[in-house]
């Protein structure tokens, strides 16, 4: 097969949406690369790996990693990063919605949200949108043969059919299976968890403009898990790009919770990114948003937060904690050209004041049009809507997590 003519690119991602059959898929995935990928050219360095181009250089190495990254979060962003690092570039496998309805009942995102948000990882170069539930020999050889793929990465948790054999005993056999570490202190099961444990408990409730009757600070659903995310500072290095604006550069700023990080989060930061050479993002401290979304948000707190909006390939830089009101001081600390605002967004019940009318006095103040209208709420509505699927698949990945933890051993991960 011949990279350059039967694939599609965009911001520097390949997509190859036929593999296997899928034919419904594929055009699908057109129709979605004009409306959400299309138009501007993303980063010019990305764009394409040159080694594709000139047969006669030294083959990259490539790795191919798969799943369904379903509520993505930056443990799949962290598992993403390491397997990049055992190569030169990352084909990422995503199952589609189908399957997963199969193997798992009802995906919380959908296939279109889950390419953005695997595609908006800066690790990730090619995307491959019909991968099996299980890798089996026929599609091994795929990977190995037509798409040039070195070694197979997974995680360090064993993974068996209902049969017994291991998924990944093809490629380990061939001598081209590599594993890495899992994330210690977070997974979907998790989050899925604190979604359900906040918005049922009957201490929160919502009067009809769907703000808080009852706040209550102790109720937060953090405190139940059998699992402790603990931030690192070296976890933030491995995320950041290291790399200041450069002279001239024109600053964008951006502010937000980016809770529950979404396909509508990537989609606004690229956005901006488009309008500068350098995006800082501030993203607001969990008291912060506490205060003036309610008191069961954020799901996800700042720490956790800035890693996966860190992860976004449109990002250059956050500011961890910023503040809800733009001031003068933050436009000429970080020589700021333009504040940006989306159009979408969850509605604040304490609006006091203005928080861009500094920025807008200044009339550096943009309002984008925001491309999807997902937002933190809207999916964690959707683990309500199916409230007994999900609460039932927890129930049982709870118990193995806790087996999980109860027997784990210090291992030396990077
Ligand atoms: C501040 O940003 C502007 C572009 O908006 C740029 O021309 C200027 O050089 C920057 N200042 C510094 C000190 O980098």
């Amino acid at each position: 097969m011949d990279y350059e003519s039967s694939n599609w690119i965009s911001d520097g991602v390949y997509y190859y949406p036929h593999l296997l059959g899928g034919i419904m898929v594929t055009a699908a995935l057109l129709g979605l690369s004009r409306s959400y990928f299309g138009g501007v050219v993303g980063l010019p360095s990305l764009l394409l790996p040159c080694s594709l181009k000139k047969k006669s250089e030294k083959r990259r190495v490539r790795v191919y990693m798969d799943g369904c990254f379903d509520l993505m979060h930056y443990g799949h962003a962290n598992a993403l990063r390491q397997a990049k690092a055992l190569g030169d570039e990352l084909v990422v496998g995503l199952v589609n919605d189908e399957v997963i309805m199969a193997h798992k009942g009802p995906p919380v995102l959908n296939m279109e949200e889950r390419l953005t948000l695997v595609s908006g990882l800066k690790w990730v170069d090619e995307v491959i949108t019909d991968a099996p539930y299980a890798i089996t020999e026929k599609f091994m050889n795929h990977l190995f043969n037509e798409y040039k793929i070195n070694y197979i990465i997974h995680g360090d948790d064993p993974c068996f059919l209902p049969d017994g054999t291991d998924v990944y005993g093809f490629a380990k056999k061939a001598g081209r299976y590599k594993e890495i570490k899992r994330t210690e202190g977070i997974s979907s099961t998790d989050i899925v968890g604190r979604i359900l444990s906040s918005l049922k408990d009957p201490n929160v409730c919502e009067d009809q403009n769907g703000n808080d009757v009852q706040p209550n600070k102790e109720i937060l659903s953090k405190s139940s898990h059998i699992s402790q995310f603990l931030p690192t500072s070296r976890r933030i290095v491995q995320f950041s790009n290291a790399k200041g604006p450069g002279t001239n550069a024109r600053i964008v700023y951006i502010d937000g919770a980016f809770d529950l990080f979404h396909a509508g989060h990537v989609e606004i930061l690229k956005r901006a990114r488009e309008l500068g050479d350098f995006l800082v993002v501030g993203i607001y401290s969990d008291e912060t948003v506490s205060e003036h979304r309610g008191s069961h948000y954020p799901i996800m707190h700042l720490y956790e937060r800035s890693l996966s909006v860190l992860a976004c390939r449109y990002v250059d830089e956050v500011i961890i904690g910023a503040p809800w009101k733009i001031t003068k001081d933050l436009i000429t600390t970080f020589n700021i050209s333009q504040v940006v605002h989306g159009t979408v967004s969850e509605n604040s019940p304490k609006c006091d004041s203005d928080p861009y009318e500094v920025p807008k006095t200044m009339e550096i103040f943009l309002l984008l049009e925001s491309p999807k209208d997902i937002t933190t709420t809207s999916v964690a509505q959707r683990i309500m809507a199916n409230h007994e699927a999900y609460t039932k698949r927890n129930a049982k990945k709870t118990q193995s997590e806790k087996r999980y933890y109860e027997e784990k051993k210090y291992v030396c991960g990077d």
